[in-house]
């Protein structure tokens, strides 16, 4: 016997759509025997209402009026699932402002007019609900706003992209180069027709902007991330990286250093072979977060597609019939005003080690100058390789691994390397992330 009913209103039927409608009909019963909630689909708004989906919607469901949702007062919750800034953010204001809770998976809008979005929600006395704009089916907002709400985070390491774990586990495990993982990752229907928001980092870059606001409770924007892509990955370096024991992931790391100062990034990373993230394989994603009470989690799941990103959004839907998620949204600390000036740490400040593949003239000394140029930057050699190459230009590639150093030391490094008269390719560097195995 449900303890009440709630009606759903979908504005958008593609293929998250139609999951979460899927779930709705099929899966109501037992998710009413576990919540007591009935949850009843009343709506689903899209321009297009002859397409075939795979979900048959019962008669008089399917509408390409948005007004109809918008006015039915029935209607408790709206989700919005067409994506994009523009049409979307002018869709959630329209449901909060029809006094509806918004439940959404688009993590750019988010990222980029959260502020707006949810001081309207606040001043409509409605919540926003977001889970599935994080990791697909990992529940890992969920996990850092209550699961591990007694801790203080001290670091997140993210696989956020699935397209481009799946293109460097290709890269890494089939020997492919970028273009051809890439072009696997289109066939195969993971990364989009234009993938470049994948690619260049920024989509894992939105996501990071939205768990580490929740995470560190302070507004964080897009721009407050450095972002690399791994867009101008050459499949050589993962060839010298793996030989000296490291794999390469597209890390979305949110870190809290002791005096206070938040360092976001999103960057092609070398970590370690043995972490379990460097076995995170294919489409998937994973999330670690270290807290001070619980030491280092790890979650792991699918981070797109239609069942994951669709299981992500009942769950928002039935957080938000319990009332949960109105509690919750209520002390989310997301505004500016929780902005502390100063707090967000530059990159040039950051401390790291790294990767330096040079391609240098084969004759005596080469090594002389790199090491006089590093050690005149303070920088400290932890590793080096070369291999004979056998080739008429006589230019052998020198691979340097670098001890913990400052990013700003490195760049300098890099610049006056670069002008070397035996140096003959603009020197490549990844960042190396000594990911730690606990919170100590
Ligand atoms: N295109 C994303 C990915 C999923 O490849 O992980 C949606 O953010």
């Amino acid at each position: 016997m449900s303890e009440k009913t709630i009606k759903i209103g979908i504005v958008g039927f593609g293929t998250v759509g139609s999951g979460v409608a899927k779930i709705l009909l099929e899966d109501a019963d037992h998710i009413e025997a576990r919540t007591g909630i009935k949850l009843e689909l009343a709506k689903v708004v899209d321009i297009d209402t002859k397409k075939a989906r795979p979900v048959k919607l019962p008669d008089g469901i399917l509408t390409d009026d948005l007004n109809s949702l918008l006015n039915d007062k029935d209607i408790q919750i709206g989700i919005e699932l067409i994506g994009g800034t523009t049409i979307a953010k002018d869709i959630q204001l329209k449901m909060l402002a029809a006094g509806k809770d918004v439940i959404t998976a688009n993590k750019a809008l988010l990222a980029e007019h959260g502020n707006e979005l949810y001081a309207a929600a606040h001043k409509a006395d409605r919540c926003i609900a977001f889970e599935a704009s994080c990791a697909g089916g990992i529940p890992i907002i969920s996990a850092i706003r209550t699961g591990l709400a007694a801790n203080r985070i001290k670091a997140i390491y993210g696989i956020l992209n699935g397209t481009c774990n799946y293109i460097l586990s290709n890269m890494t495990k089939k020997d492919e180069s970028f273009k051809a993982a890439l072009k696997q990752a289109q066939n195969k229907g993971y990364a989009e027709a234009d993938p470049t928001l994948d690619i260049n980092g920024q989509d894992s870059a939105h996501k990071l902007a939205i768990l580490s606001s929740i995470a560190f409770s302070c507004e964080i924007l897009p721009g407050d991330i450095f972002v690399e892509g791994i867009e101008n990955i050459d499949i050589v370096d993962i060839r010298y990286g793996r030989e000296m024991g490291y794999t390469l992931k597209l890390l979305a790391i949110g870190q809290k250093t002791d005096d206070g100062k938040i360092f976001l990034r999103v960057h092609p990373s070398f970590i370690s072979g043995d972490n379990a993230l460097a076995r995170v394989d294919g489409p998937f994603n994973a999330v670690s977060i270290f807290g001070h009470a619980v030491g280092q989690t790890m979650f792991y799941g699918r981070g797109a597609g239609m069942m994951p990103t669709a299981s992500a959004v009942v769950a928002d839907i039935i957080e938000v019939a319990m009332g949960n998620s109105k509690k919750l949204f209520k002390h989310l600390s997301l505004e500016p005003k929780n902005k502390v000036a100063g707090i967000i740490g530059k990159i040039d400040e950051l401390v790291s080690r790294f990767y330096i593949k040079l391609r240098v003239s084969d004759k005596p000394g080469v090594f002389a100058q790199i090491c006089t140029i590093l050690a005149n930057h303070e920088i400290s050699l932890s590793g080096v390789l070369q291999h004979e190459e056998h080739n008429s230009h006589n230019i052998v590639p020198a691979i340097v691994i670098t001890h913990l150093t400052q990013q700003k030391k490195n760049t300098a490094a890099l610049a006056d390397l670069a002008k070397l008269e035996i140096v003959k390719e603009k020197p490549v560097c990844i960042r190396i992330v000594d990911i730690p195995e606990d919170s100590d």
